[in-house]
């Protein structure tokens, strides 16, 4: 079989992708199926199944199954600052942004941030220790979604372990930091108040509109190229026009110019103005 070619399904998918969406509302079929099958199949023995109708009737029994299920399909691999270079060239465009685009919201004009599939909040998090160091001159809040419950729980408490912060400097984890003793370090309070956390499926939810900046790193690359396009479309109308979006460092937008994205710098796209 080529690699171009999608694999054919395991025995029982189709029942079993109908009973994981009626669950938990996943939609297995927008998953890159090359991975999808081979999670599966990692995850059929994990939990001692013989198949995915043996499986199909496990989660249904047991409601916590088929939330680790969700955990697994979705993996929350995160890392604050991920690919720090990549941050670095996000700081002009958005100073200019904010300088010109920002003052005619107003006198106190409020920065509307996204992170999509923000995992356990690094990014989220990270975002926010990023917008303040910038310093400029406008308040923030940031919206930072994912759909695995168990993640945004361990966003939400944003106590993280020594090696959960590697990718941060000294100095950001004495000022943005606050130690637990074995807990390990837990965000700034006045930091963790600019972040929301909320469940948001990008493939079957409604998008929130008028954001200023998203984030959405690391998540579209397990999905079907279909589905990919679809929501880097819907990303793309979430935007204000100027609005910046921010994708991972594997990623590329195939004619983002279709959906009004013009590319800016590597992985860093801009919402075209009408
Ligand atoms: C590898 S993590 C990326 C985290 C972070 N953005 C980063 O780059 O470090 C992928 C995240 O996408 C989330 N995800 C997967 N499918 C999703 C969907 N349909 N809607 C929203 N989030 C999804 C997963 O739950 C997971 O937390």
């Amino acid at each position: 079989m080529s690699e171009l070619e999608p694999p054919s399904p395991p025995p029982g998918f189709r029942l079993f992708a109908l009973t994981v969406k009626e669950l938990i509302g996943l939609d297995l079929t927008s998953y890159n199926p090359r991975q999808l099958y081979r999670r599966l199949e990692h995850q059929l023995s994990r939990v001692g199944c013989r198949d995915l109708a043996e499986y199909a009737a496990l989660i249904r029994r047991d409601r916590r199954r088929a939330e680790e299920l969700a955990s697994f399909i979705t993996i929350n691999v995160s890392q604050f600052f991920r690919d720090p270079h990549l941050w670095e060239t996000l700081a002009d465009p958005l100073r200019h942004y904010v300088l010109d685009e920002l003052p005619a919201r107003g006198s106190r004009p409020r920065l509307r941030a996204w992170s999509a599939g923000c995992s356990v909040g690094a990014e989220a998090y990270s975002l926010a220790i990023f917008l303040t160091e910038l310093h400029l001159p406008v308040t923030f809040h940031i919206l930072a979604t994912d759909v695995d419950e168990e993640a945004l729980k361990v966003a939400a408490a944003a106590v993280y372990q020594e090696r959960e912060l590697a990718g941060l400097s000294d100095k950001r984890r004495r000022e943005f930091f606050v130690p637990q003793g074995e807990a390990g370090w837990q965000v700034r309070g006045d930091l963790r108040k600019t972040v929301t956390f909320r469940r948001h499926d990008l493939l079957r939810d409604q998008y929130p509109l008028g954001m200023d900046l998203i984030l959405c790193r690391n998540v579209v690359i397990y999905f079907t190229p279909e589905a990919k396009q679809r929501v880097q479309e819907a990303l793309a109308r979430s935007l204000r026009p100027g609005g910046l979006l921010f994708v991972g460092a594997t990623e590329s937008l195939i004619e983002p110019g279709s959906y009004g994205l013009e590319p800016i710098a590597p992985f860093l796209y801009r919402r075209s103005r009408p």
